[in-house]
């Protein structure tokens, strides 16, 4: 496994690897590596002839300075789990060489980015938009590969992806969870032992409303209303969102759509986690 840190270099091989017919996986991470971006980088391995990782924590895409600083950093043990997963190639470029000219080029998705994350994450996918953008400018991938536990971000890089024709595919992969269906993050890690025992409600509150929809039992004002009732049992979990949306175009649905996703965040303490589940009524 090939560790690499500067831009021209990773341009380099990666043009060589095109130029040889290597068909190149990409899976973008800010590490503190767990088992779903290890989905990632195995459905990389299996679909690619070579895999590439990025290691990025990409400051721009933090609104919060605080979540920047306590972002957790396990570079040895995700350099172990790569090199055991098959991974070819590292990218951990410095912040220093990626934002040599700090970027001042404004992404704006219109509606997408107005809703949800967009809306209490002001700048986040600004931040998300430029670095993936210059990742896949460095990388050129023939597929990236990212998560639903990010479902408006990969709406988002969908978005990006089309409007300037970056020519990949891009695969969206399912949430893997821990046993207790508290969905995997690099944020867990930062959860205190009580928080950690009440974070599977999220998901808990998410099946409950998934449930309600299958039944079509009630309307979709009183299923939101029941999370809200069923979260606040548990006064340590601050509800930031509850939205039940349009899975494409992830706009609030006045009307059963299909497929349409179940979408919170929510603090535990002062880590801020994000689940949903995609359903189709029908
Ligand atoms: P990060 O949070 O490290 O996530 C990297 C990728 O792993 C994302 O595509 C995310 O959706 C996916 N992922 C995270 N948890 C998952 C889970 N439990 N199951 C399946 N996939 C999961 O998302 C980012 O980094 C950054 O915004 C990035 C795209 C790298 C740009 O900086």
């Amino acid at each position: 496994m090939q560790v690499i840190t500067h831009l021209s270099e990773i341009k380099n091989i990666t043009d060589n690897l095109r130029a040889s017919g290597k068909i190149i996986g990409l899976v973008p991470t800010m590490g503190a590596l767990h088992a779903g971006h290890l989905a990632l980088l195995r459905a990389a391995v299996q679909h690619n002839t070579v895999t590439i990782c990025s290691i990025f924590v990409n400051p721009i895409q933090f609104n919060n300075p605080e979540d920047y600083r306590l972002y957790p950093k396990t570079v040895d043990l995700d350099l172990a789990l790569l090199q055991e997963n098959n991974c070819d190639i590292v990218f951990m470029p410095l912040a220093s060489e990626m934002y040599e000219h700090p970027a001042v080029l404004k992404f704006n998705f219109g509606a997408l980015e107005q809703v949800m994350e967009g809306f209490y994450r002001p700048g986040h996918f600004n931040g998300v938009a430029t670095v993936v953008s210059k990742l896949f400018h460095l990388i050129k991938p023939h597929r990236a590969y990212f998560g639903q536990k990010d479902l408006q971000q990969f709406a988002i890089i969908r978005q990006l992806v089309r409007d300037l024709s970056f020519d990949l595919e891009l695969v969206c992969h399912s949430i893997v969870r821990e046993p207790d269906g508290l969905a995997m993050s690099s944020r867990n890690q930062r959860l205190s032992p009580a928080s950690r025992q009440l974070a599977p409600q999220l998901y808990e509150a998410l099946q409950q409303a998934a449930g309600l929809i299958k039944g079509k039992q009630m309307p979709l004002q009183e299923i939101k209303s029941q999370v809200n009732t069923f979260l606040q049992k548990y006064p340590a979990i601050k509800l930031e969102y509850f939205e039940i949306v349009d899975a494409e175009t992830l706009q609030p649905i006045v009307d059963f759509v299909k497929p349409l996703a179940l979408c919170l965040a929510a603090y535990l303490g002062d880590v801020r986690l994000i689940d949903n589940i995609v359903l189709d009524p029908q």
